[in-house]
């Protein structure tokens, strides 16, 4: 069966490649010029085999597929009360850079969304460290998920944050509730510089994998993250990780995933496999669109839908 894996993701990567629709991320520049048609698939599974097609190896900013291995490194660092103090868990049916905060408290609604991605950052590492630790423990992190040293595109990142007023604007709310308790502009340098990680389709498999592994790395083996967090992590991923498409994805995919809008996805299926896909366009939620669906085929191929 394994020995199939190849052949089926080179079939569906061939039906989707005249699929032209949709639009590379513009209020990024760095990302509006990436080479649209670039298209890669690839399953990573719980016991550390490796099957990938087509661009697999070429590396992209991660963005925000950081954010639910960010909330895991947090919930792990602080304590699962610290973190749900500062950000809840419900969906808030609104696109990925929506203020959504919960009235009176001020909380983002969950940590999917920028607002609460940028409050998760704040949360990775010990209590006052300082911005450069603090992302030195997010890259350590990732890169413990990855099984390889992972680093910061440095221009994407100078790229983003001379467009980033909307997440500074945010970050500054938050800042105003409280949420946030230290600048708000070196905190969303910080978060800016965790979505500019560079990863490859073949590295996001891996650290969708380690979910899928109960926080078990399957290539070195190591606990990257306690079991509980796991659990924590990939609910979230299932009822927010596809913003406001989350309950089409639910009914239509129905694995917990996460999107990026530099065009990568993952998905986790628990005790089974990390999904990778890899294509530049985004539909109109953000989410790659020849992404959205090679999930949807691998789903009803193979009857993966778990949610
Ligand atoms: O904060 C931002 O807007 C970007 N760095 C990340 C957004 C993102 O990836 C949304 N997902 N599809």
């Amino acid at each position: 069966m394994k020995s199939m894996v190849p052949d089926y993701l080179d079939a569906v990567l061939q039906g989707v490649r005249s699929d032209t629709s949709g639009e590379r991320a513009q209020y990024i520049p760095e990302l509006a010029t990436a080479d649209p048609d670039l298209l890669s698939a690839a399953f990573a599974t719980v016991d550390g085999e490796i099957y990938g097609s087509g661009d697999v190896d070429v590396e992209f900013t991660i963005q925000s597929i950081s954010k639910p291995f960010v909330y895991a490194l947090a919930l792990a660092d602080r304590g699962f009360d610290a973190v749900h103090a500062k950000v809840g868990v419900e969906p808030s049916g609104e696109a990925f850079n929506e203020i959504s905060l919960e009235p009176g408290s001020g909380r983002p609604r969950n940590p999917m969304i920028n607002a609460g991605a940028i409050t998760v950052h704040s949360l990775a590492g010990r209590d006052r460290e300082s911005a450069d630790d603090r992302v030195a423990r997010v890259v350590r992190g990732l890169s413990a998920f990855a099984n390889r040293p992972l680093h910061v595109d440095a221009d994407m990142c100078a790229s983003e944050m001379e467009h980033a007023h909307r997440n500074l604007a945010i970050a500054h709310m938050l800042r105003s509730q409280d949420v946030l308790v230290e600048d708000p502009t070196a905190i969303v340098e910080g978060y800016v510089r965790q979505c500019s990680v560079l990863v490859t389709t073949r590295d996001l498999a891996v650290m969708a994998a380690t979910l899928a592994n109960a926080g078990v790395n399957p290539l070195s083996g190591d606990q990257v993250i306690p079991a509980p967090v796991v659990r924590q992590v990939l609910t979230v991923m299932a009822t927010c990780g596809m913003y406001d498409a989350a309950g089409d994805w639910a009914t239509q995919v129905g694995i917990p995933a996460k999107s990026g809008v530099a065009g990568g996805l993952i998905g986790a299926l628990p005790g089974q496999i990390g999904i990778a896909t890899f294509s530049p366009r985004l539909d109109a939620h953000g989410n790659s669109a020849r992404g959205v669906s090679l999930f949807e085929r691998y789903s009803n191929d193979m009857g993966l839908h778990v949610m």
